[in-house]
């Protein structure tokens, strides 16, 4: 299967092109300002806010199946471009999704867990969203506009870590960045979620799409813990110093957008519809830390790197 990755310079984008590759799919990847090098996979580089460059990309790739993981998915930076955030999060994947319509190309359209509010948690795909920040609100007016294009697409609401072609776009990364320096740092106990790791969750978007899934689902680890807690495991895992993280609220950080405290997530609807228990974030924890003894992140940024220009 030809298989159109947006944003595959991204957390999730990089992890899933590997896995697909891994899966013996032919993959295109495309990035937005970050160019990639030696890659395994096709890339074209795109701004798919510019007019007419979801239909120019659709034209120049020609995929058999797509997963849009593209996003402004910093939430800060969601509050300071209001504008882009719109264009990109929620304008673009109605156009992608009424491309794939016309074409009847399976799509996959990454969400998030911020469309809720975080009151209450242990969200079912059922439960009314309620989201606090320009990021959640462009995100979830993303999902209706891919639902109302084409209801046969996916609509998967995601939270995960992993390796990035950065070193520091994931939480884990950040945590562990820390500990390897000795430096202290904060871990919100009053913030809950159930992330997967993004290889996981990148071979569950692939069973989903051979699968022949339609509408709404959480993609999630079926347990799930506070940030603090997360932070601590991952220090054990690694055999890093804990005490280095300090318990904290997300209150003491001083952040400009407006995050939910119980972002939990069910997957029953997706584990029935695969018919077998997903991954959770231990199990998670354990393969990050595989990946990373058998040089995993060092393979992948790579792609990231310029290539040495040869002495003449
Ligand atoms: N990270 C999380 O914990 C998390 C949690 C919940 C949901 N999600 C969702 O998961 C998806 C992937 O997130 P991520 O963390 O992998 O994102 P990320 O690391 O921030 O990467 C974003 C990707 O989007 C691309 N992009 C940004 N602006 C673009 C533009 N104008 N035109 C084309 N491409 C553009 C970036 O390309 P360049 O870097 O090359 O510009 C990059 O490849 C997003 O939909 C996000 O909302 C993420």
């Amino acid at each position: 299967m030809r298989l159109l990755i947006t944003g595959v310079s991204g957390l999730l984008g990089v992890n899933l092109a590997w896995e697909a590759l891994q899966a013996g799919h032919q993959v295109v990847g495309a990035t937005g300002s970050r160019p990639l090098w030696g890659t395994p996979f096709a890339v074209v580089q795109t701004d798919l806010t510019a007019d007419g460059a979801v239909e120019a990309l659709w034209e120049q790739t020609r995929p058999e199946a797509v997963i849009h993981t593209a996003a402004l998915a910093n939430l800060e930076a969601c509050e300071q471009h209001p504008d882009i955030a719109r264009r990109l999060n929620a304008e673009v994947p109605g156009r992608l999704a009424a491309l794939a319509a016309q074409q009847g190309v399976p799509m996959i359209h990454i969400s998030t867990d911020a469309v809720f509010d975080g009151q209450r948690g242990n969200y079912s795909e059922d439960d009314p969203p309620h989201p606090l920040s320009t990021y959640a609100r462009t995100k979830l007016a993303g999902e209706r506009a891919v639902a109302e294009a084409y209801p046969q697409a996916i609509v998967a609401r995601v939270n995960f870590f992993g390796w990035s072609l950065s070193g520091k776009r994931s939480l884990a990364e950040w945590f562990l960045n820390n500990l390897q320096d000795g430096r202290p740092m904060r871990g919100f106990t009053n913030v809950f979620f159930c992330p997967l790791l993004a290889n996981h969750l990148a071979r569950l978007l692939l069973e989903a799409l051979a699968k022949d899934l339609h509408g709404l689902y959480h993609f999630t680890s079926p347990a799930c813990l506070s940030k603090f807690a997360f932070g601590i495991a991952l220090a054990k895992t690694f055999g890093y110093d804990h005490t280095l993280i300090r318990p904290s609220t997300v209150e003491e950080a001083g952040l400009t957008a407006r995050r939910g405290h119980n972002l939990t997530l069910r997957s029953d609807k997706l584990t029935a519809a695969l018919g077998h228990s997903l991954p959770t974030w231990e199990d998670g924890l354990a393969e990050f830390h595989s990946l990373y003894r058998r040089g995993y992140p060092a393979h992948i940024r790579r792609w990231a790197q310029t290539p040495r220009t040869p002495l003449r």
